[in-house]
């Protein structure tokens, strides 16, 4: 069997130094906010080359205070892709606003800058970014259309942990960046978890407050906020595992560059197969950290059935566009709007990957894939 991704095992190898961390909080008695909290916030800014952080107890909850604290509320709309998970959509319409898609680029799969400004009315409020499966999405542009039309820009950086956009780092510019930690991420908790990094100290302040009941100072209450706060304990663990995030971000690059030789040496005209098989890479503007490896390709179903046969797991993100989710019914369409995230759908898969992959398991995932095209795929065309 091939895994997905092994999230218990990197936890295992650091048995040691998380349940170090977790005696700290259980010996500090102190099991909501504090010290611990407010030292891995003060670590993931400096990581991320941001001011500040303000952790809180999800990535869902991370992109809905940011637009809350950003003036975001009933009525506005927030530019959003037509392609990524559903959280990004949820954000803006837990603030009351409506989401408008825009179509991902085919080749990076992250929002097309070209289509943002049709999709902006005198209610447009925000542009919500996503640096898709690790990859960043392209930033100055999304920023240079949001200055000149004075939107805010809150980036939704879930799959993002330690990518590089132009030199720098994602986390470290804008006024919004907003993270997740769920267990799967390249740098997850043991549970829910999830932060905002801003350079902007009255927004980094507004957050604090809405995340803890709307209050600075015990039973005094200036918002209505909310109770979403990182616990200590995922706190502890994400300081402990912090240390190794270079590393497995490098050891999921290597792996990257490992699947594109393997694919360059089972299909040697790759030109040939372009409209079956699209290989990612990573050399639009920066450096991705590659939280999944996605092609998109033909038979897509036919394919990951065909894998699964031969022991290899694989996911998809994501069958089905938010906007035609059953929660989005009013939403549906939008289908016709935005061909490119509805052909992605169709047509993504995301194959094995994770520090430890190994590279004769590579090597087997691309020589099945190779095998499906070869043997089956010209019977369906
Ligand atoms: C792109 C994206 N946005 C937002 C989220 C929401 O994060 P969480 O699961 O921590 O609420 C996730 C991850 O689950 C995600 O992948």
């Amino acid at each position: 069997m091939i895994v997905f991704s092994d999230i218990h095992a990197l936890n295992e190898e650091l048995r040691a130094e998380i349940q170090k961390a977790i005696d700290r909080v259980l010996n500090s008695g102190r099991y909501v906010l504090g010290d611990e909290v407010e030292s891995f916030e003060r670590e993931w800014a400096a990581y991320c080359g941001a001011k500040y952080a303000v952790s809180v107890g999800n990535g869902l909850d991370a992109l809905t205070l940011s637009l809350l604290a950003s003036g975001v509320g009933i009525g506005d709309e927030v530019i959003v892709p037509g392609n990524t998970f559903i959280a990004t959509w949820l954000a803006v319409s837990a603030c009351g606003a409506i989401p408008v898609p825009v179509d991902p680029i085919e080749s990076t799969y992250n929002i097309d800058p070209d289509g943002i400004e049709e999709r902006i009315s005198n209610k447009t409020k925000a542009i919500i970014p996503v640096h898709l499966y690790g990859q960043p999405a392209d930033l100055e542009r999304v920023l240079k259309i949001a200055a000149k039309h004075d939107l805010r820009v809150i980036e939704d950086a879930a799959q993002a942990h330690g990518a590089v956009y132009n030199g720098r780092k994602i986390g470290g510019r804008g006024d919004a960046v907003a993270w997740s930690f769920y267990p799967g991420k390249n740098l997850g908790a043991l549970g829910d978890g999830g932060c905002i990094t801003t350079n902007n100290e009255t927004l980094s302040r507004e957050l604090k407050l809405l995340r803890n009941y709307g209050s600075e100072e015990k039973y005094r209450h200036i918002k209505k906020g909310v109770n979403s706060r990182l616990d200590p304990i995922h706190a502890a663990v994400l300081r402990a595992k912090l240390k190794y995030l270079d590393l497995w971000n490098a050891s999921r690059q290597h792996r990257a560059g490992e699947y594109k030789n393997a694919f360059s040496a089972y299909f040697p005209n790759i030109e040939n197969y372009s409209d079956q098989l699209f290989i990612p890479n990573n050399e639009h503007f920066g450096t991705s950290v590659w939280h999944l490896y996605v092609l998109s390709v033909s038979n897509r179903d036919r394919l990951r059935e065909f894998l699964g046969g031969a022991g290899i797991e694989t996911l998809i993100h994501y069958p089905l566009p938010p906007f035609l989710q059953g929660a989005y019914k009013e939403c549906h369409s939008w289908a016709g709007k935005c061909p490119m995230s509805v052909k992605m759908a169709r047509r993504v898969i995301s194959l094995p990957m994770h520090p430890r992959l190994k590279t004769s398991e590579i090597e087997r995932v691309v020589e099945h894939i190779r095998n499906f095209y070869r043997d089956t795929a010209s019977n369906y065309g």
